[in-house]
């Protein structure tokens, strides 16, 4: 049986502040969807959050960018938005770029991750959705899932993925993309995907007959919106066992958080922090970012879940680990390489302040045209 899984996710009002999502929100969507679901659109839906974004879960057999289903997510995100701004959440609409649905949300705000498959006899999908992060943020995770033998043992000993997987990874400036196989090609990949902020992994198959394996957003907000408003927050659906990586070989990159771009004003760079969906409520710093993992087996387009991935005391080293690097780059306050590297703050409001320095600026070779402040003149 055909079933396509779509993961679609916005903003659309932050409680308190950007650390979580309303819990009223999310019944609204939850009812939304299940309206959907009963007239027969939808397989199955759940609605959740990671953080202050709402996420809709949904399976069905429209294919991935089925006009029905990304007007439901956008219907549901403006009946979110609405409730939101009643309730004067923080931001409310704040991924709603656009004021009326154009047929697909690509570039309209929300980001999204679908994958059409043919159920397998058991399918166990792992859907990660991260908080205070861009795109690109699952390069790392996904390349070891896919690519490197000291994560995923399969790999080396299990011979239905011994020939390895191809990577699609989009350049996200220049809306170029380009494929790889592992492991053959990984040092000319590892060029590009080790530059997260440009490069991201948009999905990964399986070799030998093209399966797809995992899909992600790479949904850049600023460039949507041509303005920081958020970060892009994105999500990744990675399918598990038989041809594909166990689900605790999908899992372990987790186990040894790495910095990404996001954290406070979308402008720092931190730790990505698994937790259980409970504790995705970044506070400090509006942050540190958060990762959360929710797995399902899919059954006939059910989604029997979610078994919370990340609620597991194996994570409770990690948590620490990211407690402690966050603590390592606050001590870096507003310099780099806590602060992103200039030219990514140009896709955050630095800009705005830059322009007044602008007319300030002299050549070295001259002196000064304009009068030193009093104080150094003594
Ligand atoms: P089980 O024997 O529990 O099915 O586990 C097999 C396996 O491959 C675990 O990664
Ligand atoms: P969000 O992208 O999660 O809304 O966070 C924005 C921000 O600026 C946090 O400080
Ligand atoms: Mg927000
Ligand atoms: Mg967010």
């Amino acid at each position: 049986m055909k079933v396509t899984l779509s993961v679609i996710k916005a903003d659309i009002g932050g409680y308190v502040g950007h650390s979580e999502s309303h819990p009223d929100i999310i019944a609204k969507a939850a009812e939304c969807l299940n309206k959907a679901k009963k007239d027969g659109l939808l397989i199955d839906c759940q609605a959740t959050k990671c953080g202050d974004d709402l996420q809709l879960i949904m399976t069905h057999q429209k294919g991935t960018s089925s006009y029905d289903i990304h007007k439901l997510a956008w219907d549901t995100f403006v009946e979110g938005t609405k409730l939101a701004k009643k309730m004067k959440l923080y931001g409310a609409g704040q991924d709603m770029l656009k004021d009326s649905f154009a047929g697909n949300v690509k570039g309209m705000g929300p980001g999204l991750a679908e994958m059409e498959i043919e159920e397998r006899i058991s399918e166990p999908v792992l859907i990660f959705m991260a908080d205070k992060t861009s795109a690109g943020a699952w390069n790392m995770p996904l390349y070891k899932m896919f690519a490197d033998p000291f994560n995923t043992i399969g790999l080396v000993i299990a011979a239905n993925m011994h020939n390895g997987f191809t990577f699609e990874v989009h350049d996200v400036k220049d809306h170029k993309k380009i494929r790889f196989n592992a492991p053959e090609e990984i040092y000319d990949m590892l060029v590009l995907i080790g530059a997260a902020a440009r490069f991201a992994v948009k999905a990964v198959y399986h070799r030998d007959n093209g399966e797809i394996a995992a899909v992600s957003s790479t949904e850049r907000l600023y460039e949507s919106a041509g303005r920081y408003v958020g970060k892009d927050d994105p999500v990744c659906i990675v399918r598990s066992q038989g041809i594909f990586p166990a689900v605790g070989e999908v899992l372990e990159p987790f186990a040894a958080p790495i910095l990404v771009q996001g954290w406070m004003r979308g402008s720092h760079m931190g730790p990505l922090m698994p937790v259980a969906l409970i504790d995705s409520t970044p506070s400090r710093f509006d942050g540190p970012p958060r990762v959360i993992c929710l797995g399902y087996q899919l059954c006939n387009g059910t989604l029997i879940g979610p078994r919370d991935m990340f609620a597991d005391k194996s994570f409770d080293l990690a948590r620490q680990q990211a407690n402690e690097m966050a603590d390592m780059m606050r001590r870096h306050g507003p310099f780099e390489p806590h602060r992103l590297p200039l030219e990514e703050m140009e896709y955050t409001t630095m800009p705005q302040v830059m322009e007044k320095l602008n007319g300030r600026f002299q050549s070295l070779d001259a002196p000064f045209k304009t009068k030193a402040p009093a104080s150094h003149e003594q």
